[in-house]
């Protein structure tokens, strides 16, 4: 697929969200570092990001505007890209007296695309500490409620904004983006159907007649590769390695679930391996390591060092937070797909990433369009590191069997119940600490649990779901009755951020 809308990343935690609203509109659009901006040939479009520095920083973020400017688009500056359009256009930038932060109000000034049918008093989300002083000629096209401009126009096509369009907090967000998507020149269709066809393109074009193998999970990302490539045609190999920290019956599961599609996936069980390796460990990262490490062994063990071609079921967003200067995501975590081995057979150029183009549900689209069971498209995101990482402290078989047991009641209940499907992801975690309660007439001292439920988009962010107190009940009712070795239940009310998805 060819001339994304281009978006300019200056590092904001928000970026990658404008390029997700400009394809749920229907258009193609790639996130860019500023360097990158003269390789851009055709875009319909130039979005300039916000991003956490100051343009009066020494060795702030540029552009290359001359270039910019030479490819007669329209250009739309949102937050720190409105500060260095004004400073390309020959305004000023001085630190403001507060730092701006939240929400705030937009009265829209002047008609005009941009504010088209934006009505006032509704809510933008600001983010910034400076404050622009227009060059002459400037128009302004909205003023927040203490008169300070959050819209301006430089030029024909040259359009800022002073807040974020894209998050959810700026009620008329999506229609201002679509407003300055209007006067995009030619923008490029997107479809998941034509995307699945470019794809398989992709995939066969890059194979050529080597074998390829694939890592299967069960889980979303690694199912839909899978059903890419079997629906490419290329001969690979399926392997799914039973790390032991899996949810419960879920080996079995998987191995059904790909038989329905045609797919024979190989079983590797390495649970002892793992266990063995994670015994006495308590630390987060170091558990990380461990399991990463001994996935990248117990694979490559299985298939053979040499491997023609590896495929990884890498999104976008993993993409994108490995390349982004300004982002602290990926250290927060160390992620198991972009381990030294692998790494090695990147730069030989032995792997293959076709979905590193899609966000999730980009994905699970896909995965409809190839014909994947709702069942397998909907399921809940499972981290690589499993039930390790709701096991806080030492895993052990005993917490890991009471954390197997709790999931499989707390999943069961919400598809019953039908929250599943609203909800992002699910699950029960180990508190390793024991308390003391009353079982029939005798005192028992059990460990507690923790359930978590949240909202999200892309899990950059997460809000705890509203579960119906009755609901939670009879959760915890079901748990403390039917599991060993728990007598206390608790509900997880954390948002993230501070608080991550995850325990670990
Ligand atoms: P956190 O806990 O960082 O999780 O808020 C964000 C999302 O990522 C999943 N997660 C992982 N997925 N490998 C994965 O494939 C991992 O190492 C990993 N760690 C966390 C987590 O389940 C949530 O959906």
């Amino acid at each position: 697929m060819e001339n994304p809308i281009a978006v300019i990343d200056f590092g904001s935690q928000y970026t990658q969200l404008i390029v997700r609203r400009i394809r749920e509109f229907g258009y193609f659009s790639k996130l860019y570092q500023p360097e990158e901006l003269p390789t851009i040939e055709a875009p319909p479009a130039v979005i300039l990001s916000g991003g956490p520095r100051s343009t009066l920083e020494p060795g702030a973020p540029d552009i290359d505007f001359d270039y910019l400017r030479s490819l007669d688009v329209p250009v739309l500056g949102v937050c720190y890209g409105m500060q260095l359009l004004n400073l390309k256009f020959g305004g000023t930038v001085a630190p403001g007296h507060t730092r701006e932060y939240g929400p705030a109000a937009l009265l829209p000034v002047e008609g005009g695309v941009l504010f088209d049918g934006v009505r006032d008093h509704s809510q933008i989300w600001m983010s910034h500490s400076d404050t622009c002083k227009m060059p002459e000629g400037t128009k302004i096209l909205g003023e927040n409620l203490d008169g300070i401009p959050v819209g301006l126009q430089w030029a024909e096509g040259f359009y800022g904004i002073q807040f974020h369009p894209e998050v959810s907090h700026t009620d008329e967000g999506k229609k201002i983006l679509k407003n300055f998507l209007s006067i995009a020149k030619n923008p490029t269709e997107f479809r998941i159907e034509s995307f699945k066809d470019h794809l398989i393109e992709r995939v066969r074009e890059e194979v050529g007649d080597r074998k390829v193998v694939c890592g299967v999970s069960g889980g979303v990302d690694s199912s839909v590769l899978a059903a890419l490539l079997h629906e490419s045609g290329v001969d690979t190999r399926y392997i799914f390695v039973d790390n032991g920290l899996l949810r419960k019956d879920e080996a079995k599961e998987v191995e059904a679930q790909f038989r329905t599609v045609g797919i024979e996936i190989e079983t590797i069980d390495a649970s002892k391996r793992f266990l063995d390796a994670l015994a006495g460990e308590g630390d987060p990262e170091q558990k990380r390591r461990i399991i990463g490490r001994l996935f990248v062994d117990v694979f490559f063990d299985a298939v053979g060092k040499d491997v023609e071609l590896l495929a990884q079921g890498t999104l976008y967003p993993d993409v994108i937070e490995s390349a982004t200067s300004g982002s602290i995501a990926s250290t927060i975590k160390t992620h198991h797909n972009r381990v030294d081995r692998i790494m090695e057979l990147k730069a030989q150029g032995r792997v293959i990433e076709p979905l590193d183009e899609l966000f999730k549900d980009e994905v699970r689209d896909l995965g409809r369009a190839l014909g994947l069971p709702e069942p397998v498209v909907g399921r809940h995101p499972f981290p690589g590191p499993g039930l390790a990482v709701r096991c806080p402290g030492e895993v052990t078989e005993e917490k890991l069997e009471i954390i197997r047991n709790a999931d499989k009641i707390f999943i069961n209940l919400l598809r019953e119940k039908g929250h599943y499907d609203r909800v992002w992801q699910a699950y029960a975690a180990l508190i390793p600490t024991k308390t003391v309660g009353v079982k029939g007439d005798e005192r028992c001292y059990e460990y507690a649990l923790s359930l978590r439920a949240v909202t999200s988009e892309d899990a950059m962010t997460a809000e705890w779901v509203h579960l119906p107190y009755e609901f939670l009940g009879e959760v915890s009712n079901r748990i403390l009755n039917e599991v060993a070795g728990v007598n206390r239940v608790l509900y997880d009310i954390s948002t993230k951020p501070p608080a991550s998805i995850e325990w670990e």
